[in-house]
This record gives C-alpha cells, structure tokens and sequence, in this order.
C-alpha cells in the first residue's frame, strides 16, 4: 500500500515551516509594513519593491486552465531542477534511503541525489532504450524512495513504454516521477490525467522546452494535493520571482503560438533527420519523440571538437553508457540546421 507518511522524512513530517510575511494575513491591505521592503519604490518603474505570491496562486490558476490540473495539484519550483532537488529533500533521507535512475537519461537526477548524500542504484535502459522492469524490480527494497523516469527520454529522445510506466505505478509503492520535460513534441499521451488513479505518482514539466522560456526558469510538478502540500512546505518561500510569474502568465495566453512552434520544431526535426540519413558520417539517427535527434557517427569526440572549432555546439553524450560514438543535436533554426549540415558535409570532404 501507498503510504505518503512512511515515505516522507521525519523531519520534514515534523518542520514547522517558514511562515512568511504575506502568509500572515489575508484580506485587502493598503499599507504594507510587514517584510521590510524598500517602501519607496524601485529603479525599475514596477512595483518590484514588494515580495511575489509565495504560492503564485494566479500563475497556478492559469496553468490548472491549460493543463486541466486542479490547482492544489501543481507546484511550480524554480526549473525542473528545483523540483528534482525537493523530492530529494522532502522524501529521501541522506545516508540511508535509495533512488533508481535508469541511465542514459538527464544528469540532474544523480547529481541532486549525491548532493543530497541518498544513493543511487542504476538500472541502465535495454539496447532499445526502454525500461528494464526485471532489473529494476531486483533493485528496489524497503529504502528506495523514488523511481526516476524520463519519457521521453534525454538524451536518447525516446518514449518508455506506456505498458512498462504502468506496471512500476502498479506494483511499486514508492514515488515514481516521470519527467516530462520534452512531452509536447511527442505523439504519446502526458501521465497527467492519470494522477487520480496513481497516489504515487509525481509529473515534471517545464516552461523551458516548448514554452521557450529556458531563461524564465519555471518547472512544473503535478502530484496528489499531500506530495505537493509536503513540496510546499519545504521551498524557500518566494522561488518564483515577480517578474517571472508576470511573464509565464502573459505567455500561458499565447498556448496557440506555442503549439505552432511545436508543430515547426517537429517538422524541422523530421526534415534535419531526413538530410542526416544521406550523410554517411552519420551511422545511426535514434527515433526522437523530443526536440533534439541523437545521432552516431564515426569519431564522435573528434566531429564535436571540428564544429565547436567552427562555432557550432553540440552535445557530445559519447562518454555516456549506451551512447557510444553519439552525439546529441538540438533541432535550430533553419539556419542553425543549414550550418550544422554545411559543417558535416564540409567534414565528410576533409576526412575521405
Ligand atoms: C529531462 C529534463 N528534465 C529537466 C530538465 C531541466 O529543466 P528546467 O529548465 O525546468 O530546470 C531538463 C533540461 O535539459 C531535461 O532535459
């Protein structure tokens, strides 16, 4: 059985939390005295002198819009990566408890957890790059606190099977979070409406990818109303700036340029796929449900090293286990692919 009490850290279970200024009081007030703000102003023609909603209720109520999420079901965290770090923080405890990654997959979820002093078991993906249940299933004990899953998948760009995603909800009572950062250009279905049905369940999105507002740095988690109460009480109090907030909400009125800039993303990474397949330097282009192609080819290190020469980053991932030789590419501009494609073929003459 699912037991949120018996997976939350005893001190977290017992924290009185930070009671900030703005929590103290509700009702309509004139004269602001209570945080020891600057009362005169800013240099900026905002009222940035005051403190944000801690909680950003109205940003929370236009994403519970868009996302058809029950507010009280959405924490909002400062990036993906300061969810990543409250889940550690709130439910794993340092020096005793577990988490299962399944690499290759984002580099934070083992990052935050050696941070955090909570070990991480490793149940690599199969050569197709989906889960492997058997593996996983032998590493979990009575300490293992989370299962990380990243559907679809950095940096292989693929999507777990929904069927293997279901049977861990089923048979596992810790949290499971499937980050979904990458959701909105895949034909596969968001877990998001599945959170009545899974109480273990806990959702990451991202205002970074699709959105396109990397630089805002506003993550999403969606989880039952007590994972999220738990996340809340634990968050510094204002992680979401003003300005930040303001903005994600003016860009939440724009869904529909965002879904055109998916459906471009998406048909400039088929089209970059389709020109790669004619180039021989390219051995291998993995199927990508996401807006990046990882790619192999021949002396991955020494092609990464020739393009950065010409201004041109990539992401060499050939270090990692199972990308041998890989190299990962987010989809550009056009003229950003048309480059990138200029240089490879540019490379191709010199290396024949
Ligand atoms: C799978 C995955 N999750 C989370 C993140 C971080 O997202 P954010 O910018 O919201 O912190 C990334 C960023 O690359 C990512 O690839």
């Amino acid at each position: 059985m699912f037991n949120l009490d018996r997976l939350t850290r005893e001190n977290i279970r017992n924290l009185i939390p930070y009671s900030s200024a703005r929590d103290e009081f509700s009702g309509e007030a004139k004269v602001f005295l209570d945080a020891n703000e600057n009362s005169l102003g800013s240099p900026l023609t905002k009222w940035y002198n005051r403190y944000p909603d801690p909680h950003q209720l109205k940003l929370k109520e236009a994403i519970s819009t868009v996302k058809a999420i029950d507010r009280e079901k959405i924490f909002l965290g400062n990036g993906s990566d300061e969810c990543i770090d409250l889940l550690y923080r709130c439910f794993c405890n340092p020096g005793k408890d577990n988490v299962i990654i399944c690499p290759p997959t984002y580099g934070m979820y083992e990052v935050s957890a050696n941070i955090s002093d909570v070990e991480i078991r490793k149940a690599p993906l199969l050569n197709s790059f989906q889960l492997d249940l058997v593996h996983l299933e032998n590493l979990t004990d009575e300490d293992t606190k989370i299962i990380w899953i990243c559907s679809p998948n950095n940096p292989t760009g693929n999507s777990m099977d929904r069927e293997d995603v279901e049977m861990i909800l089923n048979n596992y009572n810790g949290l499971v979070v499937i980050d979904e950062a990458y959701i909105n250009f895949s034909p596969q279905k968001s877990f998001l409406q599945e959170l009545a049905d899974y109480p273990n369940l806990v959702v990451l999105q991202t205002f970074s990818k699709a959105w396109g507002l990397a630089a805002l740095r506003v993550g999403m988690a969606f989880a039952s109303e007590e994972i999220i109460e738990t996340l809340n009480r634990v968050k510094p109090p204002y992680n979401i700036g003003q300005a930040t907030q303001e903005l994600a909400l003016k860009a939440l009125e724009e869904v529909g340029q965002v879904n055109d800039m998916v459906i471009e993303l998406v048909q400039m990474r088929e089209a970059l796929k389709g020109v790669f397949e004619k180039l021989p330097v390219i051995e291998k282009i993995y199927p990508s449900d996401a807006n990046f192609l990882l790619i192999k080819v021949k002396g991955a290190k020494k092609l990464y090293n020739y393009l950065l020469g010409k201004g041109i980053v990539v992401r060499d991932r050939s270090n990692v286990k199972l990308c041998d030789d890989c190299l990962r590419v987010t989809v550009g501009t056009e003229q950003d692919n048309t480059v990138l494609v200029d240089a490879l073929i540019d490379w191709q003459v010199e290396n024949k």
